[in-house]
C-alpha cells in the first residue's frame, strides 16, 4: 500500500538540486546577500508573469500584507473587510495596525468571499478589502471591484495561494490595487525559507512600499516614514528564480491530479471543489466537502493517505478577536465549512498510482459504509 502524503518537497528538490546548488553558489561567490541582482530579477520576472508594473520582494507573505496595509495608511479607527475562512495572517496584519477586521461570510461552493455580504459590511470607516483567493481560485473580482470602486475603497488581493490562477484572462495579483504573494515552502511557488512579494500597477504605491520595506528610508539615512526590515534575502530570490522554471509544469500536474479526482468523486459522498466558469484554479489545495469529514480523515490515514483541514477554526471565533463581539452563528457558512472541508494530496510529485490510491480509498469507505447501511437497514426492517 503506497503512502501518499500531502507534500513531497524532497522529491521536488531532487528534480532541481544541481541548479539550486549552482544558484546558491553564485550568491556565495558574489557575497551580495542583501539586494543582490537576483532580487530584482525575481521582481521583474513575477511582475511580468502577472502583468503588473511593479514587483517588490518581501520577507514573507505576512509582511507583504502588513506592508501593503501600511502603504495604504490603514490605521486605528479604520475597518478592513476580509473573510473569516482564511489563514490567520490575513486578519493579524489588520489588528497589528490597530485597525478593525470586519469578517464576512463566504460562498458555500467556492469558499471565497460573497460580494453581496461585502457590500452589506461596508460602513463609513471601511478603508480596504482584503480579498483572499482561497486554495488557488480567484474570488469574484468583477463584483468585488464594483462594490469597492463605487466607494473609493482599496482592494488588496491576498494571492498567497493563487500564483498563476486566472480570473478570465487576468492573472491573480493583477486584479486589485495591490496584491500579496507568499513563497512559504509549501506554496505553489515555495522558497527555501520565508518570502513574499507585493505586486501593483500604481507607481506611487510602489514607491512608498519600497521605502517601507527598508525602514521607511527615502534616501540613505533619511526617513520620511517609519517602516521595517521587510527585505527578501538574495539567496532566497536566487533559489526562487530556479523554482520559477518549474512552476507552469507543476501547476499543470496539480490540475491533472484535480481532474482525476473530479471525475472519480463526482458521484461519491464527497463534494469536489467547484470552479467558477471564469476561473482557472491552481489547486494549492484540492478541498472537498463532506458531512463525514472526520470519519473520512481517519479512514484515509489508515490507508496511508495524508489529508489536511484548512481551516479548523474560523478567524471570527479566535480568542484574540473575542472583543470584536462575533458569536457562534455570526457567519454560518464559514462555521459549517470548518467542520466539512478536507484537503487531499494534490502536489506535483504524485504518481497516477498515488492518485488512484486516494480515490480508491475514498470510494472504498463509501462502499464499506453503504454495505453497513444496507445491513443495518435490513436489521431495522426485520
Ligand atoms: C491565505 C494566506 N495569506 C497569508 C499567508 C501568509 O504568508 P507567509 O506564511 O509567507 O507569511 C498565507 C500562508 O501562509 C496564506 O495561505
Amino acid at each position: 500500500m503506497p503512502n501518499v502524503n500531502m507534500l513531497d518537497l524532497q522529491g521536488e528538490y531532487e528534480l532541481i538540486r544541481d541548479k539550486i546548488r549552482a544558484a546558491v553558489d553564485g550568491v556565495l561567490e558574489s557575497q551580495q546577500f542583501i539586494n543582490g541582482p537576483a532580487v530584482k530579477q525575481l521582481e521583474q520576472a513575477l511582475a511580468e508573469r502577472v502583468g503588473v508594473a511593479h514587483g517588490i520582494a518581501m520577507s514573507s507573505g505576512t509582511d507583504a500584507l502588513l506592508c501593503a496595509l501600511m502603504t495604504l495608511k490603514i490605521s486605528p479607527g479604520d475597518e478592513v473587510i476580509l473573510p473569516s475562512f482564511t489563514f490567520f495572517a490575513t486578519a493579524g496584519v489588520i489588528a497589528r495596525l490597530g485597525a478593525t477586521p470586519v469578517f464576512v461570510d463566504v460562498d458555500e461552493a467556492t469558499f471565497n468571499m460573497d460580494p453581496l455580504l461585502i457590500e452589506k459590511a461596508i460602513t463609513s470607516h471601511t478603508r480596504a478589502i482584503i480579498v483572499v483567493h482561497l486554495f488557488g481560485q480567484c474570488a469574484d473580482m468583477a463584483a468585488i471591484n464594483n462594490v469597492a470602486g463605487a466607494r473609493d475603497i482599496k482592494v488588496v488581493e491576498d494571492a498567497a495561494q493563487a500564483i498563476d490562477a486566472r480570473y478570465g484572462d487576468e492573472p491573480a495579483g493583477s486584479l486589485g490595487d495591490m496584491a500579496c504573494l507568499s513563497f512559504y515552502p509549501t506554496k505553489n511557488l515555495g522558497g527555501f525559507g520565508e518570502g513574499g512579494m507585493i505586486l501593483t500597477n500604481d507607481e506611487s504605491l510602489a514607491e512608498v512600499t519600497r521605502q517601507l520595506r527598508n525602514h521607511g528610508e527615502s534616501s540613505r539615512y533619511h526617513h520620511k516614514r517609519v517602516g521595517g526590515n521587510f527585505r527578501l534575502d538574495t539567496m532566497k530570490a536566487a533559489i526562487l528564480m530556479v523554482k520559477l522554471e518549474n512552476l507552469a509544469d507543476f501547476t499543470r500536474r496539480r490540475r491533472d491530479n484535480a481532474a482525476a479526482y473530479d471525475a472519480a468523486l463526482a458521484e461519491s459522498f464527497v463534494t469536489p471543489p467547484v470552479v467558477m466558469d471564469k476561473c482557472s484554479h491552481v489547486y494549492h489545495q484540492y478541498t472537498i466537502k463532506t458531512s463525514r469529514r472526520d470519519e473520512l480523515r481517519e479512514y484515509l490515514s489508515r490507508q496511508g493517505v495524508g489529508s489536511g483541514i484548512y481551516y479548523p477554526v474560523p478567524l471570527h471565533l479566535q480568542a484574540c478577536f473575542a472583543s470584536l463581539g462575533y458569536k457562534p452563528g455570526s457567519l454560518p457558512v464559514t462555521e459549517r465549512l470548518v467542520n466539512e472541508v478536507l484537503s487531499l494530496p494534490c502536489h506535483p510529485m504524485l504518481s497516477k498510482d498515488d492518485v488512484k490510491h486516494v480515490i480508491a480509498s475514498i470510494l472504498t469507505m463509501d462502499q464499506t459504509c453503504e454495505q453497513q447501511d444496507r445491513l443495518s437497514t435490513g436489521c431495522t426492517e426485520v
